[in-house]
């Protein structure tokens, strides 16, 4: 079985954060949203991975590279235009010849992984098998209706849901839905829906399997999605201290300092951890944070934030909290009386006081 994992797409809703970067790649736990997608199809036993790229193409090439890292095969395959998911595997035909493959959203999470799904698909003669969870508000998704393990009926965003099964943007397929995707028109949305693709195979009377995710689920579209992540992904961290901590420095819970980085005279009390290059000076970093590479958090509280590569933060005399902060941000406290805002903001950005 071959992979698909896409990467393109515009990332509207986490801007500003996309515009200058793949959503993709957004950290958490300090590692990029797409680099857990590749592992979970490498440890589905799937090594021989496409991944669909568009606007953001270069930025993800450099950081997957040729997939040695992983255990996998990448190859590149670039959208004209992000024209929806289906369009996706039909740019990806010639890599995916006539074999069966899985199909996974390079902005979404599973803690269980695809094994289960990958399984489930191999052992029975279906035409796909889609991964779905039970959500409280199934308007933003692919909605499906079940009978008992069989898919009978899908939407995509329906205004009025007809169950609760969101699809969680993890599918395996058959070489039928090549046949599908020929036959689609753009959705209301302007898009070739895969949604739609399959229920042309359900309409074919074709079988198509439901399989339930085990474990946490995520999308990552919004920032609030990111930081959930983030604290998800925290929750299974492990201890490594390799960077420098000095003696006036406290340390507790589960902690990653990577080598290179350094905490000094400051309180760090995981789930945290501090990338490689960050400083940490006369500062308290508290759970559910990720302090990205070169970062310098100086005389600064912060929790439950996410802190990308390169960003200064210095003399903010409130906690920073449930914060996204992009890469070479600069927040700056000002200690001069009477007391002021200084902001240079770029467009479309979110400040709380
Ligand atoms: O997250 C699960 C949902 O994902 C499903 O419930 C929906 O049925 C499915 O259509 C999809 O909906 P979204 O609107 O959330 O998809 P989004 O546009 O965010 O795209 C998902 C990923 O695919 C994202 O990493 C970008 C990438 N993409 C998207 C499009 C439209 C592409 O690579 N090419 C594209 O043309």
């Amino acid at each position: 079985m071959k992979g698909l994992v896409l990467a393109g797409g515009t990332g509207s809703r986490l801007r500003p954060l996309t515009y200058t970067g793949a959503k993709q790649l957004i950290p958490v736990g300090n590692r990029p949203i797409l680099f857990y997608a590749i592992d979970a199809l490498v440890e589905a036993g799937i090594d021989d991975i496409a991944v669909i790229v568009g606007d953001t193409a270069d930025e993800v090439r450099r950081a997957l590279g040729d997939g040695q890292k992983f255990g996998a095969r990448l190859t590149y395959v670039a959208q004209s235009a992000p024209l929806g998911l289906a369009h996706a595997v039909k740019s990806a035909r010639d890599f995916l010849a006539d074999e069966p493959f899985l199909m996974f959203l390079g902005d979404n999470l599973l803690r269980g992984g695809l094994s289960g799904l990958a399984k489930r698909f191999r052992s029975g003669a279906y035409a796909a098998s889609i991964l779905l969870t039970e959500v409280s508000d199934p308007r933003q998704f692919g909605v499906a209706v079940l009978d008992g393990d069989r898919v009978v009926k899908l939407m995509e965003k329906p205004q009025e849901p007809p169950s609760r099964w969101a699809l969680v943007g993890a599918y395996c397929f058959s070489p039928a839905i090549h046949q599908a995707i020929a036959g689609l028109k753009p959705s209301w949305r302007g898009e070739y829906e895969i949604t739609d693709a399959i229920q042309q195979l359900i309409d074919w009377g074709m079988a198509v399997d439901a399989a339930r995710v085990e474990g946490w689920w995520k999308d990552t579209g919004r920032p609030e999605d990111v930081l959930d992540a983030n604290r998800l992904i925290l929750e299974d961290l492990q201890e490594r201290l390799q960077g420098q901590i000095d003696e006036e420095s406290q340390v507790s819970g589960r902690v990653v300092i990577e080598p290179g980085a350094q905490v000094l005279r400051s309180v760090v009390r995981g789930p945290v951890t501090i990338a490689s290059g960050a400083l940490v000076e006369d500062s308290y970093v508290g759970p559910y944070t990720s302090i990205g590479q070169d970062v310098r958090i100086l005389r600064t509280e912060i929790e439950n934030s996410v802190v990308l590569a390169e960003s200064v933060i210095q003399d903010v005399d409130v906690r920073i909290d449930q914060s996204l902060i992009g890469r070479g941000v600069t927040v700056m406290g000002r200690q001069r009386r009477p007391r002021a805002l200084g902001l240079v903001l770029g467009d479309q950005s979110r400040v709380e006081l």
